[in-house]
Order: C-alpha cells, then structure tokens, then sequence
C-alpha cells in the first residue's frame, strides 16, 4: 500500500468514526430520566426498600452477594430479619439465592433475570428508578408490558397492583425544535425519537387505571427500592461517608491547635 492510499483511508476510518458518533447528537433516541430521589443515610426508607426487594424482586433475581444477617446494618435485629425477610427454607447468614433455575428463566422470559447485587454499580440510581416507573402496558409484546427505558424488555411490570396500569402516552411534533422544547417542559421520565416521517414523537407513561397505592406513596414505594439497591451495591458507603466526616472534624480541630502552637511560637520572633 503507498501513501496516497493510506491517506485515502485514513481519512474514510476517521469519517466513518466521527459520522458515528454524531448520529445521536443530531435527533436520534433521547432520553431524559427523573432525578431518583434517594437518600443514602435515610435508615427507615433502606429498611422499607429491603422488605420491599425481598417480597416483590427476590422470587425471580438473586442477591448473591448480599447475605441476609448484613441487613443489621440497617439498624434490623436478627429477629426481625429472620421474622419478615427471610422465607423458606434460608438460614438468616445465607446469601440472597433464588430457586429458579437460569435456564428454565431464559425459557420463560427471554432473557435471565440478572443477579442485582450490584446493579446499581452498573445501571446507577437514576436509570434503576426511570426504569421501574417506565413499564407500560402493550398487548404486542409477550409478557403484555413494555419499558420506555429497556424497550422490549423480558421482564413484566410485576408491581402494576400497586401502581395501576401505566400507558405509553405519544405526542407528534413535526418540528424537531418543539418536540425538544416539550421534552425539557416535561416533568420527570421522557423520550424524544424521530419517526419515519421526518416527525418527532415525544413520549411519556400515564396511568390509565389506579393501583392500590396512590401516585405519591407508589413513587416513594420505588425510590425506597432503588436506595436499597444502591446500598446493595456498596454497603460499606455508609460507614465511609461517616467515617469521612468524623476524620474532617477530628483535622479542623487540630488546625485549631497546630494554629495556636504556631502562634506561640512565633510569639518572640515578630
Ligand atoms: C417475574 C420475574 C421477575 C420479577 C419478579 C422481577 N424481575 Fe427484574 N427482570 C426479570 C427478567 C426476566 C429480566 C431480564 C430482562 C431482559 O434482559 O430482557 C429482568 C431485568 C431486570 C433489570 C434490568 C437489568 C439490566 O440492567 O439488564 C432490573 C434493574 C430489574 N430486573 C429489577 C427488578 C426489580 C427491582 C424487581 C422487584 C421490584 C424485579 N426486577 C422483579 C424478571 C423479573
């Protein structure tokens, strides 16, 4: 190969790699997620988003890295744990398992329910909680729901008794510009994406049926889930931020001190 077509192709790599990553820029999928509002100290909603992991998540996903008896971190008694979150035949200082096997998983959804003990770590707070209040209804899919968020999803909505039946709600722009400025004008979870026709949707979730919670107590329901799988992630981030502080307090108090020694000192030369 000489020069020139080197250089020839070069040049296409680099057109080919930049084209690339200007395709979303220019009115691809965009997504805009609501802020999760977690609170990492907040000791009663960790409790509450434990009880709520293992009664509505822990029958499919494991925690295989969580074992049950670290749960005193959050302030529970061994009883309590063994009395409300532990069920069958588990011993308080297992780990988080499931009995389904993978493989009968992969058959019945498509996919394997993936362990989620460290989720968060992946995913982060802010997607965890868009994508649990991003389910819909949508009879063409096989398990009946679809997720904003994970389009075509395996995974069903397996809290709509609590939230009640959520709809895609779609909006047509035919002016990307005022599809964008309707996306910003919405509150919380939103997705702009251009459809064949050079138009833009602009599409949110809607509850069309109520649940047995109310749309308040279901979202602090979700955010408590989503602070627990953040604490999953990284149990010890708790004692660290602590310990953080109590080091920060323990050097202004000897600045204190070094301050004055130094002025003693000096006393005699000034
Ligand atoms: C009926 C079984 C089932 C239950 C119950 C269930 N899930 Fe899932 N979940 C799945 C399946 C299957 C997938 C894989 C979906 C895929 O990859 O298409 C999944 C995927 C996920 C993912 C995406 C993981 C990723 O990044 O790819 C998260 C997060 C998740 N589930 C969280 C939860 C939480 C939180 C709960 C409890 C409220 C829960 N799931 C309850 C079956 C379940």
């Amino acid at each position: 190969m000489n020069a020139k077509n080197l250089a020839v192709l070069l040049v296409a790599a680099a057109t080919a790699f930049l084209g690339a990553g200007e395709a979303p820029a220019s009115g691809g999928r965009d997504l805009k997620l609501e802020p999760a509002p977690v609170k990492r100290l907040d000791t009663a909603s960790l409790q509450r988003g434990a009880r709520n992991f293992v009664n509505y998540c822990l029958n499919c996903h494991s925690a295989k890295y969580m074992r049950y008896n670290r749960l005193t971190d959050l302030g529970l008694t061994e009883d309590q744990i063994r009395e409300n979150f532990v069920f069958g035949s588990a011993k308080i200082g297992d780990v988080m398992t499931v009995a389904m096997r993978p493989a009968d998983a992969k058959a019945w959804f498509g996919a394997p329910p993936p362990d989620l003990s460290v989720i968060s770590r992946v995913r982060g707070s802010d997607w965890l909680y868009n994508y649990l209040l991003g389910f819909y209804a949508d009879p063409s899919s096989s398990t009946g729901w679809n997720n904003l968020v994970f389009p075509s999803v395996g995974m069903p909505h397996v809290l709509w008794e609590l939230s009640g039946t959520p709809k895609l709600v779609t909006a047509e722009f035919a002016d990307h510009a005022a599809a964008s400025a309707a996306a910003v004008a919405s509150k919380g979870l939103v997705l702009t994406e251009p459809l064949p026709g050079g138009k833009t949707a602009v599409r949110t979730i809607a509850n069309e049926t109520p649940g047995t919670m109310g749309d308040v107590e279901y979202r602090t329901f979700v955010a408590d889930l989503v602070n627990y799988l953040d604490y999953m992630g990284e149990p010890v981030r708790n004692t660290r931020i602590t310990l953080g502080l109590i080091v920060l307090i323990f050097l202004g108090v000897l600045f204190v001190f070094a301050y004055w020694l130094k002025r003693e000192y000096w006393k005699d030369v000034h």
